[in-house]
């Protein structure tokens, strides 16, 4: 059965945090110091996170599963999460082209450890891996991540296309001021190295609350920015992915942009979220959550877990206000939501 909501939005992706711990601490999400962690007690076991992804691929056909953090790496044993989920099936009757095979399952990381995971996450069944990249240069790495671990990182792309994922995209958020001057050189890097990298429009998620509005670099200056190297045109259909796409002309891969801000892709939107404590969200910017780990703690049966999902993807609203007079930060940052 579909889960649609009441903009007639057909639910397809579920983001599931494994963890609201991370091993970096960039700026642009995380506070250096005092960021207050989940108590193991409250985080959903492997066993919680695959009943419930269960209920979404099984009875509401959803066929994407994206494991995100925090950073996902750091929960132990996650290659036995990935195997679990990538053993179950959506029914036969699904419209999904996975009908009757397992969900879609993806991993979104900053790629720090992933040299010591990949084969591992691969063979459990991982199809897709984006790992985040914003800087090329050691030591802007070392003050966007407050980390030293550059090479690490671009090890870890290195492992993840050896590994033979069907996609190894980058994820590279851009802020004004900071690293809006490598635009191209990550470009480049994405030529040079096979991969899609997708810029990312800084959004106002982080817990330190430096977000403004002029640290915004917008899709189109992105775009300018990139053509004015590479010359490219776009890729039509986006469907409910959040990235616009652009193919280089001279044939050398696509480029990405994620515009949350300046051209936000609400109408689109498939998704909902699972933070790692078990609240459903049905939007990034969602102010309120739906508690299904109590529920499940609580003894709720499988039917009274799909009841709440509908209720809450019954409220999911029609877009974000960034930049509205009625926008509201919601009071939980990107590493606790799950990005
Ligand atoms: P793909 O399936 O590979 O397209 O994954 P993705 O781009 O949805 O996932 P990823 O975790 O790599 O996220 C990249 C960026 O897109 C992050 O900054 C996310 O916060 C952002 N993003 C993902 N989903 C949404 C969304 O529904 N709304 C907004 N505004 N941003 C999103
Ligand atoms: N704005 C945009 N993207 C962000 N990410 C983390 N914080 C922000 C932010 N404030 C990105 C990470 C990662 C993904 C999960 O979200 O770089 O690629
Ligand atoms: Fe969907 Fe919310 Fe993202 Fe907009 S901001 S695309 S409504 S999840």
């Amino acid at each position: 059965m579909d889960l649609v909501d009441p903009f007639g939005r057909t639910i397809r992706d579920l983001r599931i945090s494994v963890t609201d711990r991370c091993n970096f601490r960039c700026t642009y999400c995380m506070p250096e110091e005092g960021m207050k962690w989940l108590p193991r007690s409250d985080v959903l076991s492997f066993e919680e996170i695959e009943r419930l992804a269960g209920i979404f691929v099984e009875r509401f056909d959803v066929d994407g599963l994206r494991l995100t953090g925090g950073e996902p790496t750091v929960r132990a044993h996650l290659p036995v999460l990935v195997a679990k989920l990538a053993a179950l099936r959506l029914p036969a009757s699904s419209p999904s082209p996975n009908a009757g095979r397992a969900p879609d399952i993806a991993l979104t990381t900053n790629g720090a450890t992933f040299r010591l995971l990949a084969h591992e996450l691969r063979d459990a069944g991982l199809h897709r891996v984006n790992i985040s990249l914003d800087t090329l240069r050691g030591e802007r790495f070392l003050e966007m991540t407050r980390r030293d671990e550059l090479p690490r990182v671009l090890d870890g792309i290195e492992a993840a296309r050896e590994a033979g994922f069907a996609q190894v995209k980058i994820n590279a958020v851009i802020e004004r001021g900071v690293n809006d001057d490598e635009i191209v050189d990550l470009a480049r890097f994405g030529r040079d190295n096979h991969v899609e990298v997708r810029f990312i429009e800084f959004m106002p998620l982080d817990a330190s609350g430096h977000w403004m509005n002029d640290k915004v670099v917008g899709q189109d200056e992105i775009v300018a920015a990139i053509a004015a190297e590479f010359p490219v045109e776009q890729i039509a259909a986006r469907g409910a992915a959040p990235a616009d796409r652009w193919r280089y002309l001279d044939g050398t891969g696509t480029v990405g942009v994620i515009p949350s801000v300046t051209k936000p892709f609400c109408a689109d939107c498939d998704r909902v979220r699972l933070t790692a404590d078990g609240q459903l969200r049905t939007c990034l910017f969602a102010t309120t959550e739906f508690d299904l780990l109590a529920l499940m703690r609580g003894g709720a049966s499988d039917d009274e877990l799909s009841m709440e999902i509908q209720r809450a993807v019954g409220t999911k609203w029609a877009g974000h206000q960034i930049n509205q007079v009625n926008f509201i930060r919601p009071n939980r940052s990107m590493s606790q939501i799950g990005g």
